[in-house]
């Protein structure tokens, strides 16, 4: 083998290898997000999301008593999307976000009474599907997959269908394809 051939060989495997790598982080096994299989039912990703992805932004639900914060919830998506959105103004094929509830501890501290986080009470997860993958599962419309996981299970849907389940609560975001994104200038390059 020469020199050339053997040059061409290790090129072709380089880009083999950064294809691979780059479908692997886009793509599950068989769905085509993460936490998506084959017929479309969708798990809480199996990722270290707080660490690995980035942060999309929080929101402090305030207690009845106007005081006390009663929850945070943080939302999370691949870094990936972020790129998209402020390339496109849209949410990319793929794009999983990630919400999770946590309860609040409230404390006096040395800058005020502050709320922070204390354990987690769910998961809610919504994944971008630009070619309407799933007509059959109930899971899946207007463009997304919608998905809601209890504290402690992040294999097992409770949400059954999203129209039931998510649509209604979500109408006031249509315009901005069903996700509040008033709340998170991240996806607004600085
Ligand atoms: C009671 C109304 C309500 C229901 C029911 C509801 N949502 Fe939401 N959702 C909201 C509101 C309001 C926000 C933003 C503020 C917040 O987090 O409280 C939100 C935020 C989200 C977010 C973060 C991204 C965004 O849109 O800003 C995800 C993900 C999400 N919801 C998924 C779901 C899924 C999946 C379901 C059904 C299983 C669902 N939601 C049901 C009202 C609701």
């Amino acid at each position: 083998m020469t020199l050339g051939t053997l040059l061409k060989l290790a090129t072709a495997v380089g880009a083999y290898a950064l294809i691979a790598s780059s479908l692997v982080e886009a793509m599950d096994k068989s769905g085509h997000a993460p936490g998506v299989s084959k017929n479309g039912s969708i798990q809480v990703p199996n990722v270290d999301f707080r660490k690995e992805w980035s942060v999309l932004g929080a929101w402090v639900v305030n207690g009845d008593d106007g005081e006390n914060a009663k929850g945070i919830h943080n939302v999370y998506t691949q870094p990936s999307t972020i790129d998209a959105y402020r390339k496109t103004g849209k949410f990319p094929d793929g794009a999983v976000l990630v919400k999770e509830l946590l309860t609040t501890k409230t404390q006096d501290m040395t800058t005020g009474t502050i709320g922070y986080a204390d354990k987690i009470e769910g998961w809610f997860v919504m994944v971008k599907d630009t070619k309407g993958r799933f007509p059959d599962n109930k899971l899946w419309g207007d463009g997304w997959g919608w998905a809601f996981f209890k504290g402690g299970n992040r294999a097992k849907t409770t949400s059954t269908d999203y129209e039931a389940d998510c649509k209604g609560c979500h109408i006031p975001a249509r315009k901005t394809d069903w996700i509040y994104t008033e709340a998170y200038p991240v996806l607004k390059a600085k």
